[in-house]
């Protein structure tokens, strides 16, 4: 690093304003063989909005970045950055990224964007994030951001993975909210995790379609079933499941928003490496 870089940034990436710029590992944790989290230093000028991805990665042996889309899992208001990832054994970067340790260096891109924004739906009453695996990365961000409650009466978040040991992440960091200096006296009778596993026996099974198509889901928390005039959702998952998640919003008479366009339920594929 030369002597005047900012903090958290190598000369190389001075060098391109525009590529990404070097931090530092702060902490990981590993939850199961398939997913961790990480956590990393975050510049001062990096800004983003709860919810959004950015390209995260690590320098090739060649000197070549590898980058690969991620959801910031920490809300917009944090000193640093949280990430929540996949291990892929051959993926390029995951196989790679899993073996990261604090005070190790990974790249961070300039530009986070993303749909899965407060601002790309219209006022309602109710808010879902609906998702499954990974998925849950967008939604750790924004369960964390006070400007969420402000919005919102009731806020219901839907976790679906195969096995329970997939859904600690999002147990863990929900049930600790209670206690956030923050948001915790916000959280409080309006946030609900509704977590579910469709592979190894648990207090709730089924995919979070079944669920709703059923119409358990709605019956399970004690609200009426998805109406467009109180009702905003999020989804974040594999494709299939965000096209069949999109197709039950449709059916319910809600409307897709974008950032250009609010509307009433917003979609983002999970990423994976
Ligand atoms: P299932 O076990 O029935 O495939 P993955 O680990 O493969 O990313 O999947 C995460 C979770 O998403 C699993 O519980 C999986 O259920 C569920 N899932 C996969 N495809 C869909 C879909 N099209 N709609 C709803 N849930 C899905």
């Amino acid at each position: 690093m030369s002597a005047d870089a900012p903090a958290g940034q190598t000369a190389a990436a001075n060098a391109n304003p525009n590529g990404p710029t070097e931090e530092t590992v702060l902490a990981v944790e590993h939850f199961t063989d398939r997913l961790f989290r990480f956590r990393i230093t975050r510049p001062r000028s990096f800004r983003f909005r709860s919810g959004e991805f950015v390209m995260i990665g690590l320098m090739k042996d060649d000197g070549k970045p590898l980058l690969r889309a991620y959801s910031v899992a920490s809300p917009s208001w944090d000193e640093e950055l949280e990430f929540y990832s996949i291990k892929v054994p051959d993926g390029p970067l995951t196989s790679r990224l899993e073996a990261i340790q604090p005070g190790d260096k990974v790249l961070l891109g300039r530009k986070p964007t993303g749909t899965l924004v407060l601002d790309a739906l219209t006022p309602g009453k109710r808010l879902y994030m609906f998702s499954t695996g990974t998925g849950f990365a967008p939604f750790a961000s924004l369960v964390r951001d006070p400007d969420t409650y402000e919005r919102y009466e009731q806020v219901i978040v839907t976790h679906t993975c195969r096995d329970v040991a997939e859904l600690t992440y999002s147990k863990n960091l929900i049930a600790a909210l209670k206690d956030d200096p923050l948001v915790g006296e916000m959280v409080d009778g309006k946030l609900t995790l509704y977590a579910t596993t469709t592979r190894q026996p648990s207090e709730r099974m089924g995919r979070i379609t079944s669920l709703i198509e059923s119409g358990q889901l709605f019956s399970d928390l004690g609200v009426p079933p998805l109406d467009p005039t109180t009702d905003r959702a999020m989804m974040c998952g594999s494709m299939e499941m965000i096209q069949d998640l999109k197709a039950l919003m449709l059916k319910a008479g809600l409307t897709e928003g974008s950032n250009a366009a609010p509307a009433e339920f917003v979609i983002e594929k999970a990423f994976a490496g």
